[in-house]
């Protein structure tokens, strides 16, 4: 069968990396996770007091870094990181998970030079296929010809309770309002930005899991999946 390239997009907590790192183990596939990189380039620019404004200085910063996302050693999986994340070579998978982090990668995810060095490193990454990448912008901009294209959303309300319990899950006290506001405030910046804004693919499967678990989620995109992988092999692209 061919390997597809699988994009799935969506707001802040509709469950992608979940989804995605499911999608990928039942297919065998590569998971990656786009949001990682922009956070890890947000880490870097905190510890060097470098505002996620300042465009001139955030493009040098993400020119001069080096960002890798690999599979999850068992010890990470544990603790349910779905990619390692090595900022420069050193290990920062669990440091970037703060809403500190999460605000900051939003913010300098509104620059176009960020957007175009990690996008390009997005796209050296899963080339080939065989890759299933979550994101905001996988089946629009980074993998528009993306065989299978996944807009994942669920009501706010679900979004902000998922996040709320993985933070209670690793101690941080944080109450569920808080989440809420910081998810809302992320999802108005990560579709109103004029560079590659979080918006459903035209040709992307609108996929509401709002009462649907990771599972049920995952299987659902399997079946989709498999399906794209008969048509192609149909077609002649086995
Ligand atoms: O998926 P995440 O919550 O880890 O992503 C963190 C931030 O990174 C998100 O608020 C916006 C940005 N991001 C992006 O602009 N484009 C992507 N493909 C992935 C993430």
């Amino acid at each position: 069968m061919p390997k597809l390239t699988i994009a799935i997009d969506g707001p802040a907590g509709s469950g992608k990396s979940s989804v995605a790192r499911h999608v990928a183990a039942l297919l065998g596939y590569l998971y990656l996770d786009s949001g990682a990189m922009y956070r890890a380039l947000a880490l870097k620019a905190l510890r060097h007091g470098i505002s996620p404004d300042d465009e001139n200085k955030l493009g040098s910063l993400a020119k001069e870094t080096h960002i890798e996302l690999r599979a999850p050693t068992p010890e990470h999986e544990q603790v349910g990181a779905k990619n390692c994340v090595f900022l420069d070579g050193v290990d920062v998978t669990k440091e970037i998970r703060t809403p500190e982090v999460a605000q900051a990668a939003s913010r300098l995810a509104t620059i176009a030079r960020v957007r175009e060095l990690l996008v390009a490193e997005q796209q050296r990454a899963g080339a080939g296929g065989g890759v299933v990448m979550e994101g905001r912008d996988i089946g629009t901009v980074v993998f528009p010809d993306a065989e299978l294209k996944i807009f994942l959303d669920a009501s706010p309300e679900e979004r902000a309770e998922r996040r709320w319990k993985e933070h209670q899950e690793k101690g941080e006290r944080l109450t569920l309002p808080e989440v809420f506001d910081e998810v809302i405030e992320r999802d108005k910046r990560d579709r109103e930005r004029k560079v590659s804004p979080l918006v459903r693919a035209a040709d992307a499967v609108l996929v509401d899991n709002t009462a649907m678990g990771i599972e049920e989620t995952a299987r659902l995109i399997v079946m989709l999946a498999k399906e794209r992988e008969r048509e192609l092999a149909k077609a002649g692209r086995a």
